[in-house]
């Protein structure tokens, strides 16, 4: 990726949706929350409002620029390789995936690693997995902003950034060429695996959570402890 890809690409585009979305959301209760929180909040399950495309831009970039580092590619490795094996069949047969998703988003958008936690609770018809493949390594491609995180129980883990503006400058238009280098050179998968563990760890907490939350549910109150004296049932039985 050359020097000039990069300051049109970081210095420029990526700077106008962080100027724009906060032009749009200063002085608005959105101001304040989380970049991530924002997007999740502008998405409004699916019902997109006006600032959703910068934040998840800048998010996405975010997270794109985190996803590289010099001298990287090359094989990744521990818990992120097993489950990669499991859950695609071999490290080729994902890369395969992931290459072929991020060829063949139609125009601007992104492809993606995720975990997939579950399809439990998720209100967004968009969704387009099905609930066998929960607690799984996912491959996904979403178009313009569209992030994963906006789904659900989905924790983004790897993205490219498909948008000609990423590779036009260098590749003019052989976006195949773009993915290779990026999936070869590029790539961190030491930030993958990170993020794997951050997202097993919140899903971890998560059911911890709604473990003490059910068991605290079906703890009879006191009041509720009291056994209830019907002296009505010789009469219900009667008129049977
Ligand atoms: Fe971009």
């Amino acid at each position: 990726m050359s020097e000039e890809t990069i300051e049109y690409h970081w210095g420029k585009h990526h700077r106008t949706y962080v100027d724009n979305l906060n032009r749009q959301i200063d002085g608005t209760d959105l101001d304040g929350n989380s970049l991530e929180d924002t997007m999740v909040i502008l998405y409004n399950k699916g019902d997109i409002l006006p600032a959703f495309n910068n934040a998840a831009q800048a998010w996405n970039h975010d997270f794109f620029w985190e996803s590289m580092k010099p001298g990287g590619g090359g094989r990744p490795s521990g818990e992120l390789l097993k489950l990669i094996e499991r859950d695609f069949g071999s490290l080729k047969k994902f890369l395969d995936e992931f290459k072929t998703a991020a060829s063949a988003q139609f125009g601007s958008g992104w492809a993606w690693l995720a975990y997939k936690e579950s399809r439990l609770d998720v209100g967004n018809v968009l969704n387009p997995l099905q609930s066998g493949e929960d607690k799984k390594l996912v491959v996904v491609k979403t178009p313009n902003a569209v992030n994963p995180l906006v789904w659900n129980y989905y924790y983004p883990l790897l993205t490219i950034d498909v948008w000609e503006h990423a590779y036009f400058i260098d590749f003019q238009n052989q976006r195949r060429d773009y993915i290779s280098v990026f999936m070869d050179k590029l790539v961190s998968w030491d930030a993958v695996s990170s993020r794997l563990e951050q997202a097993k760890a919140l899903i971890e907490e998560r059911e911890r959570e709604a473990e003490r939350k059910s068991r605290d549910e079906e703890k009879p109150t006191s009041s509720e402890a009291t056994p209830e004296i019907f002296s009505d049932s010789d009469a219900d039985l009667d008129a049977e």
